[in-house]
């Protein structure tokens, strides 16, 4: 059925799960220049049909009352498809608000490890920043964020670097993530200056446009490459569009066709096709912090104010991106084929 996400067949191939994920690090605080790679032991598969949840702008600060609601959905969609997601993609602003101790913070617990449990997500958690990561509430969540991947033994929490790489399955991968840092140095949607907010500097965006290019420029034998990052390029949402991303980002999406480009940030979820673009643009920004007004459609295609989280179904074929609300009903659906083609 067009519409099922479970795929039968995919269950009797979950034997051999390995990833890897390579990354080249640009913060000063986790070692400038270093590239490394390493490999672990994750759910992927070696062929057919993958499974990946993404959600952005989670982590609410106070009660987490909506993020709990909407990992709860998660949870229960993964089950009721009988799901075995190869990773979670948290898409940023992982932590609103205070994050007392760092790398050592309860919050950890409460808000990451069993907000989206390890017997139902038994997979790596592809993390990247948001603009609330970069405040220093009382130390940088960013590089705690960075820590806490490092040094916790058994976590699912993953983050090498500013930008890096993930392919699934490790052998004949069929989609690899790109993961950066979009949190651009004078971009007028941060909200600056409240003396918390900091993003990345001039050199780092350079460096970070030249990682990418790189990537894109040396392919991968996947037939999908899919871009993460915290802002979006375009938006219908109170945020708006980010021109720095467009400047920098836009022509290298174009140019190596990049599939599709997965943002949060506005809070809410949305779909867009932006003419002269071959990327399809998903955000998914109903994570659990409280939702922004939706001003209008300024871009057209599917927005919605609305908590959620976006699965993606991915096979050499194509990709089905599927956002789906707190009580598991999809909102919105569409197909991208490998030539590039929409089907909602
Ligand atoms: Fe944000």
């Amino acid at each position: 059925m067009a519409d099922d996400p479970k795929n039968p067949l995919n269950r009797r191939q979950f034997l051999q799960r390995t990833f890897a994920f390579s990354a080249a690090s640009m913060l000063a605080g986790c070692g400038s220049g270093i590239n490394y790679a390493t490999q672990g032991k994750v759910d992927a598969v070696t062929g057919g049909t993958l499974h990946f949840i993404a959600l952005g702008d989670y982590g609410q600060d106070g009660t987490p009352t909506q993020q709990t609601q909407v990992a709860f959905a998660m949870a229960a969609y993964v089950k009721k498809w009988n799901l075995s997601p190869s990773a979670l993609l948290m898409l940023g602003d992982s932590f609103y608000g205070s994050l007392p101790g760092g790398a050592g913070s309860t919050r950890w617990q409460t808000q990451f490890e069993a907000m989206y449990p390890d017997d139902t997500f038994n997979c790596p958690a592809l993390a990247i920043p948001g603009n609330h990561d970069y405040e220093v509430l009382p130390v940088s969540k960013y590089e705690a964020e960075q820590q806490y991947a490092a040094e916790t033994q058994g976590t699912r929490w993953t983050m090498p670097a500013q930008s890096y790489r993930v392919s699934f399955p490790d052998v004949n991968p069929i989609v690899t993530f790109l993961c950066l840092d979009s949190n651009m140095p004078n971009e007028p949607a941060q909200p600056l200056p409240t003396g918390h907010f900091y993003t990345m500097d001039d050199a780092s965006r350079l460096a970070q446009i030249q990682w990418l290019e790189n990537e894109l420029a040396q392919g991968t034998t996947a037939p999908f490459t899919i871009v993460l990052g915290h802002h979006p390029l375009f938006s219908n949402g109170e945020h708006g569009d980010n021109q720095t991303l467009i400047r920098d980002w836009g022509p290298l999406f174009q140019q190596y066709k990049v599939p599709l480009y997965l943002a949060g940030h506005d809070h809410d979820m949305q779909h867009l096709e932006i003419s002269g673009y071959y990327t399809s643009f998903a955000m998914s920004g109903g994570g659990g912090q409280f939702l922004y007004p939706l001003p209008g459609k300024r871009h057209g295609g599917y927005s919605q104010e609305t908590y959620g989280f976006t699965h993606l179904q991915i096979t050499t074929e194509h990709i089905i991106v599927r956002h789906i609300d707190p009580n598991g009903k999809l909102l919105h659906k569409f197909t991208k084929l490998l030539d590039g083609t929409v089907q909602m």
